[in-house]
């Protein structure tokens, strides 16, 4: 069987998503994690785009070894420089550059002819290919190019030494059957099209990524470029692990292998929505709630029965056992150590101890502590030391005959600041509180509150969407007091609008 790579654009395109912006540390934590997943190629981002993007490029580089990293540059001199600057480190470096080539960017983006743009495209790939021995050139919203052109700037990119050549459908726009005829026709009509490989980058604007990549695939594409949980710009990018399964279930129409070990998907699609704060949705393919799940009398029976009747792959083959009771108040910092390592996480030692001390408050209310309670444990903890906002106390009081009313006590930059409101139920009214002493004008779009597992004492997470100044950012917070849950979730969405004008500040 012929091997397919799997190039992670979860870091890049996947940040893009709106309120999915990462800290350095949960990037790195991500990547070590996509690394150990598998993947051949990480995306680390896009470092000319903010002084963040720069740095977190430039540690990916540094620390995660075992797999190639790419970076992404416009096909411009400046954007190149800086490309290879942050990937310079890396064991295996690959500049990913790119320029539109449809006639709508072209003229109306970049106000160029067609040949000025095969003329930068072939300048940024022969300059890049000074810097690093990896180029991959993506001519942008390919599926709307016209197949001449792309022809004629394929044939001259690979001539200047790029050696990936990627069609994106930037827009989603593109169809199965037609997008696999397209592939197949820069596959035969594209004369040194041997000296590169075809890769594909499919968004999922009509819902078509993961089967847009399938027919790219079949239609000789052999690197696919995919996100966790499907995340990325506008309706995202095809799902990494809905399209690495539909090759493994489906060997006998898609004779591929992939470097992918199937048995992290689970775990590593709850590490990012735990990150970033985006719930899966439950009848999410491979990895939401549901996806196991058997409600109907007659698939429960057929499933006792044969497991076949109604599952087409194992919950262990996607990492999926059913959620163990691993951990109690009397374990010790190495069990717990040892079972985060088991889920993927590699936390500084610092952050691991700061995680362990919050382990044991949540052990102490709900005794028996499972692996989904670990996972919003430690991604709370990630990147949490750069805190603008942290609670120290809140109170409430409120009831069916009187005016709810919360008091908070905020810490902001070693100073203890205190406020109180009243508002329409305790939760408007906490928020109220926390928006007297940040001083940030917001708009609640989204509020969700959720069991992390099943049991009467478990912890509640709640999920906060926030406009603030015309950016959406997600907070989430867990306690096995939902009240405090919220308060954690609405100052985690500051945090986040904090840490990301802090870093638009200094570019
Ligand atoms: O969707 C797109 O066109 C991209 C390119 C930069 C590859 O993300
Ligand atoms: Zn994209």
């Amino acid at each position: 069987m012929e091997k397919i790579f799997v190039f992670d654009t979860t870091l890049r395109d996947g940040e893009q998503s709106p309120g999915a912006s990462m800290s350095l540390e949960q990037k790195y934590e991500l990547a070590i994690q996509l690394s150990r997943l598998g993947v051949d190629v990480i995306e680390a981002g896009f470092p000319i785009s903010s002084p963040h993007q720069f740095e977190a490029c430039k540690t990916i580089s540094a620390k995660v070894k075992d797999t190639t990293i790419a970076v992404l540059a416009r096909a411009l001199e400046k954007d190149i420089d800086s490309a290879s600057e942050a990937v310079k480190a890396a064991a295996r470096p690959r500049i990913h550059t790119f320029i539109a080539t449809s006639p709508l960017h072209m003229k109306h983006k970049l106000n160029k002819d067609p040949d000025s743009v095969v003329e930068m495209a072939v300048k940024a790939v022969k300059y890049a290919r000074n810097k690093v021995a990896e180029v991959e050139f993506s001519p942008e919203d390919a599926t709307r190019s016209e197949i001449s052109f792309l022809r004629r700037i394929i044939e001259k990119v690979i001539d200047a030494g790029a050696t990936i050549i990627n069609i994106p459908d930037t827009v989603g726009y593109a169809v199965p059957e037609e997008f696999g005829g397209f592939i197949k026709a820069i596959r035969e009509g594209v004369p040194n099209i041997d000296k590169a490989i075809i890769s594909v980058h499919c968004h999922n604007d009509l819902g078509l990524g993961v089967a847009n990549t399938l027919a790219g695939v079949k239609n000789g594409a052999r690197q696919i470029e995919v996100t966790l949980n499907g995340i990325g710009e506008r309706a995202g990018n095809a799902a990494l692990e809905e399209t690495v399964m539909a090759m493994y279930v489906r060997k006998d129409l898609l004779p591929f292998t992939t470097n992918i070990n199937t048995h992290l998907l689970y775990n590593s699609s709850k590490m990012l929505s735990n990150i970033i704060g985006f719930p899966i949705p439950r009848n999410k393919p491979v990895v939401g709630e549901n996806a196991f799940a058997h409600e109907s009398g007659i698939h429960q029976d057929g499933v006792l029965k044969k497991r076949e009747t109604y599952e087409i792959m194992t919950p262990e083959s996607v990492g999926r056992e059913m959620s163990k009771i691993v951990l109690g108040r009397h374990s010790g910092l190495h069990g717990f150590k040892t079972r985060l390592i088991e889920l993927g996480f590699s936390l500084p030692e610092e952050d691991m101890k700061k995680a362990y001390e919050r382990f044991l408050e949540i052990a102490d209310r709900k005794k028996e502590v499972y692996d989904d309670d670990l996972f919003v444990i430690v991604s709370e903890q990630i990147g949490e030391i750069k805190q603008a906002f942290v609670l120290d106390y809140f109170s409430i009081q409120s009831g069916n005959t009187s005016v709810p009313t919360a008091a908070v006590r905020i810490r902001v930059k070693d100073k203890l600041e205190e406020e109180a409101a009243t508002g329409d139920g305790p939760v408007d009214a906490i928020f109220k509180a926390v928006d007297r002493v940040t001083n940030i004008k917001t708009k609640l779009t989204e509020y969700i509150v959720q069991a992390v597992t099943p049991e009467k004492t478990a912890m509640g997470e709640v999920s906060v969407t926030l406009k603030i100044e015309e950016k959406t950012f997600i907070g989430r917070g867990a306690s096995t007091d939902i009240l405090e849950a919220s308060a954690k979730a609405y100052i985690n969405a500051l945090n986040r609008y904090m840490t990301v004008t802090q870093l638009t500040a200094k570019d």
